[in-house]
């Protein structure tokens, strides 16, 4: 696997690609990689000839009371999963190769970035919008790979990138999970051990009340109400916990029919997110 950590020499690299007419795929990371993280490389390998991957811890979509700092950096073991994954490029760039001088410019979607996850982490979808944009350009990729994981995410993404025309092709794809359902994350390992015990209260949450509302609940948030209460009593900090239409992410009512529950809730000093997209019949 080549490693480039100058955008000159990433473009070296995808440039020779291009010319010779091969379709390159980018997985964008923040690294300490796990199997989620593996899952969106191994599909991009069965839709491109070539993958780049990028590890970029990006400090602006850290507020400043996050984790920024702490978050956990583990260069040399996601370089040997990648290695053995067959992954052709990692970009590795510093702060200073992505942001080299103080940015006068400001990449928002409106609307989306300010609900859910947005509204608890002001600012947070804006340095996500900004590093994807950024990042595209550097790679110039035919097809982006992001995980279904960060659903709010991959709205935000999916929307910028129709919205500034960018001449590449979106994939989600669908969470990872432990044995126990939990969703893997970088952030999993925070937790102490009888906090990870709990953990995995979160995704059956969502897994009963997607239940309920398939086998025909209509009052969605009296079910929602009785499955948060649950959650609390059992040590969550419930953030939020919502029935959205999963293509806009704005609240649902009983005529949408493709819906996704969206979660956010604190175990201890961990914030862990999980949501799961289902069609009502
Ligand atoms: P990071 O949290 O490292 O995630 C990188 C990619 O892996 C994202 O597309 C995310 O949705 C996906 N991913 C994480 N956990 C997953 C799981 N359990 N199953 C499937 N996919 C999973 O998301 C970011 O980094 C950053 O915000 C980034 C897009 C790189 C911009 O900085």
């Amino acid at each position: 696997m080549r490693i480039a950590n100058s955008i000159k020499d990433l473009r070296l690299a995808v440039g020779e690609w291009r010319q010779n007419g091969q379709r390159v795929a980018f997985v964008p990371t923040m690294g300490n990689l796990h199997a989620g993280h593996l899952q969106l490389v191994k599909t991009a390998q069965q839709q491109a000839d070539k993958v780049v991957v990028s590890i970029f811890v990006n400090p602006a979509q850290f507020g400043p009371n996050e984790d920024f700092a702490s978050y956990p950096r583990t260069e040399q073991q996601d370089q040997e999963k990648l290695d053995s994954c067959g992954s052709d490029l990692l970009f590795l760039p510093s702060v200073a190769e992505v942001y080299p001088t103080p940015l006068q410019t400001q990449v928002s979607v409106k609307g989306l970035s300010t609900l859910h996850c947005g509204a608890s982490r002001p600012g947070h979808f804006d340095g996500v919008a900004i590093v994807v944009c950024k990042l595209l350009n550097m790679v110039q990729p035919d097809l982006l790979f992001l995980g279904e994981k960060d659903f709010q995410q991959l709205a935000v993404i999916r929307t910028m990138v129709a919205d500034l025309n960018i001449p590449v092709a979106i994939q989600g794809v669908a969470t990872v999970r432990e044995a126990d359902g939990l969703a893997m994350s970088s952030r999993n390992g925070y937790l102490s051990a009888p906090e990870r015990q709990l953990a995995p209260l979160l995704y059956q949450t969502l897994c009963l009340t997607r239940d309920a509302v398939l086998s025909g609940a209509t009052d969605y948030q009296a079910v929602m109400d009785r499955h948060a209460q649950r959650l609390t009593d059992a040590g969550f900090l419930l953030d939020y916990f919502r029935i959205c239409r999963s293509a806009d992410l704005l609240p649902a009512d009983d005529n949408d029919t493709e819906l996704v529950l969206l979660i956010a809730a604190k175990l201890g000093k961990t914030r862990l997110i999980d949501n799961v997209r289902f069609t009502r019949g």
